[in-house]
């Protein structure tokens, strides 16, 4: 053991060590072995009694000594600041404070073995990801420990957080998916089509969606009707806010499972309403007005949509009224028998011809909503310009969303162990849309299946996550807004004890839910910059300690913070590069090649 110096003073839990004359050597040697010398960010060992206290070094300064000979002259010496981490016991390391050293302790160099033992309680497990930075040691991380965490890698740009998510999860994929795909079910969200190749795992462990909302649909995200039939899934798709819109969807949902065993019920139900609507002797401007939109989407330029805008509201003797427009121009108004005539004349066998039976998930939806708020406005029972955004919404999204979900086949937890999905040729709104439907989806589908405990997991991993999770962007509807961040705070929440675990990577911390950041388990922290960002780990992150906190603005690319209950101590990580096929398709552009 090579003694570097004593315990000078102990305040709180700051060590203060007088170091030997010779301790700045680089690299000391003795008995063969090279042992690091003592610097910034380095572990010394404090003997004290039997028990090794680890003190990691913080800081180091020069202090002024007086010594009395000849004439007074003084000389510096060389003082370190260190903090306790933990301490070995019986040759295991032990991480936390619960002893500490007393003046006059001797301090030793830390034998490289020890520092890997202090990184790795349960060592040799051969699960490996990178070395430490400055140590330059292979580490193994206790995966037993980290993969039943919700884990956050955050980083700016191009700092290789999406390099760090792959190489955490091939690792585990390469040496046991046969394990693994017994027990769990890992579904990776793309934003980007990083991961669409022949990244994380081979093709025969792994299924990828490519989700388009351009050009011909041909991969879909499947949902159950019960699935989709819902008013929550409703509510998410087209954003409703939960005072008006989300109780509207609601009546759709309960309407249509009421009449369910009923054959051509939703062609009678519209027939009813246009009868209704037309005959009606107090008549609603709003209810025509919908009427026509109906027939516009299920007779799409037919003789009902053109009887239909022969049809008009206008004032009659003192009330507003139905009037008709006839060949030649003129309104007539009708009223009694006639009116009656008329509407059985024009609209009844039109009406009846309609053909519903092909009609698609999301068509179904869009007519089931226009009748329902016919059938509401006619009794007087919302507001229509409350409910009339939604509707525009579905009309809006309808197509963009029916090229990505295809609902009525059957759809549970995918076979393969790996489930890819990629939204990079989605457009941004289905982007914000959709991966919480996909969250619910699994997070519901898993949560079924499950047994207590749990014997399988399911582990959903985000990369971009700022995407859908940041409490910024005002432009969606408020509620809307708190539904998604509610819903993925459940599942942060309670996802543990179902064996559901969320692994989220982003550029911006900051822009996240403060509740999600504070709530995951591990953290693996790039370069960040940002002073929002940095103020919100050190408010979310408790494990992070100072050291490692001043390094984060200046790490070099793909080297992280590694930090969390998993592990004993923050630990400074430079994660090896996949390359080739297994490399992330994120690539920096190589302008010396483009350009020449
Ligand atoms: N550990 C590493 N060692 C060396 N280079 C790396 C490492 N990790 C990533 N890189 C390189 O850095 C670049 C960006 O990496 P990556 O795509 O993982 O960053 P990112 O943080 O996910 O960026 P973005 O936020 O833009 O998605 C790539 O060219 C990648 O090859
Ligand atoms: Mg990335």
């Amino acid at each position: 053991m090579i003694e570097v110096g004593n315990v000078t003073a102990v305040v709180g839990v700051e060590i203060t060590i007088r170091a030997n004359e010779d301790s700045n050597l680089e690299t000391h040697f003795y008995d063969g072995e090279a042992f690091k010398g003592v610097s910034i960010r380095e572990f010394v060992s404090i003997s004290h009694g039997f028990r090794e206290i680890i003190c990691l070094v913080e800081g180091e300064y020069l202090d002024e000594r007086l010594t009395e000979g000849d004439g007074p002259s003084s000389h510096y010496v060389r003082k370190l600041k260190a903090r306790p981490v933990g301490f070995f016991e019986d040759g295991i390391f032990q991480d936390g404070i619960k002893f500490l050293p007393k003046i006059g302790d001797p301090v030793f160099l830390l034998p490289q073995n020890r520092v890997e033992s202090v990184f790795e309680k349960r060592s040799g497990n051969g699960f490996s990801i990178g070395r430490l930075l400055k140590e330059d040691l292979e580490i193994s991380l206790p995966w037993q420990g980290l993969f039943n965490t919700h884990i956050g890698i955050f980083g700016n740009t191009g700092s290789g957080k999406s390099n760090t998510l792959a190489k955490l999860y091939t690792s585990p994929f390469d040496r046991k998916l046969e394990g693994i795909s017994q027990s769990s079910r890992f579904i990776f969200l793309d934003f980007n089509g990083e991961y669409v190749g022949n990244q994380l795992a081979t093709s025969e462990y792994k299924a990828v969606t490519r989700l388009k909302t351009k050009g011909e649909a041909n991969e879909f995200f499947y949902l159950r009707p019960s699935e989709f039939w819902d008013a929550e899934t409703l509510g998410i798709l087209f954003q409703a806010t939960q005072n008006t819109q989300k109780p509207f969807l609601r009546r759709i949902v309960s309407g249509r499972n009421r009449f369910a065993g009923v054959a051509d019920s939703l062609s009678r139900y519209i027939e009813t309403t246009f009868v209704r609507v037309l005959r009606s002797k107090d008549p609603s401007l709003e209810a025509l007005e919908q009427l026509k939109h109906l027939a516009r989407n299920l007779d799409d330029e037919g003789a009902l949509v053109s009887n239909l805008d022969k049809v008009g509201l206008r004032r009659g003797s003192d009330i507003d009224s139905f009037h008709f427009i006839d060949a030649g121009g003129t309104w007539h108004f009708l009223s009694g028998d006639a009116q009656e005539d008329f509407v059985q004349e024009t609209f009844f066998d039109l009406v009846e011809e309609i053909d519903i039976t092909e009609l698609n998930g999301f068509d179904e939806l869009q007519v089931r909503a226009s009748v329902q708020i016919i059938r509401d406005v006619l009794s007087g029972s919302v507001q229509y310009e409350h409910i009339h955004p939604l509707l525009r919404r579905i009309d809006a999204l309808k197509e963009d969303l029916s090229k990505v979900i295809s609902v009525g086949e059957e759809a549970g937890l995918p076979e393969q162990p790996v489930t890819v999905i990629s939204l990079r040729e989605t457009r941004q709104e289905v982007k914000k849309i959709l991966p919480i439907l996909i969250a619910k989806h699994y997070y519901e589908a898993h949560k079924e299946s499950v047994s207590s405990p749990p014997e399988t997991t399911a582990h959903l991993i985000i990369d971009e996550a700022h995407n859908i999770l940041s409490t910024q962007s005002s432009r969606e509807a408020e509620s809307w807004k708190d539904y998604r961040l509610e819903l993925f705070e459940e599942i942060i929440k309670e996802g543990r004890k179902f064996g559901f675990f969320v692994t989220l990577a982003s550029q911006r911390p900051s822009d996240i839910s403060p509740t999600i950041v504070s709530q995951v388990h591990n953290y693996f922290i790039h370069r960040l910059v940002n002073d929002r960002d940095l103020a919100l780990l050190d408010n979310a992150i408790s494990t992070l300690d100072s050291v490692s906190r001043s390094q984060i603005p200046t790490l070099p690319k793909g080297a992280c913070v590694v930090t969390g209950t998993t592990f004993d101590i923050p630990m400074l990580l430079q994660v090896e590069k996949l390359v080739g096929e297994k490399e992330p398709d994120s690539r920096d552009v190589d302008l010396a090649k483009l350009w020449n």
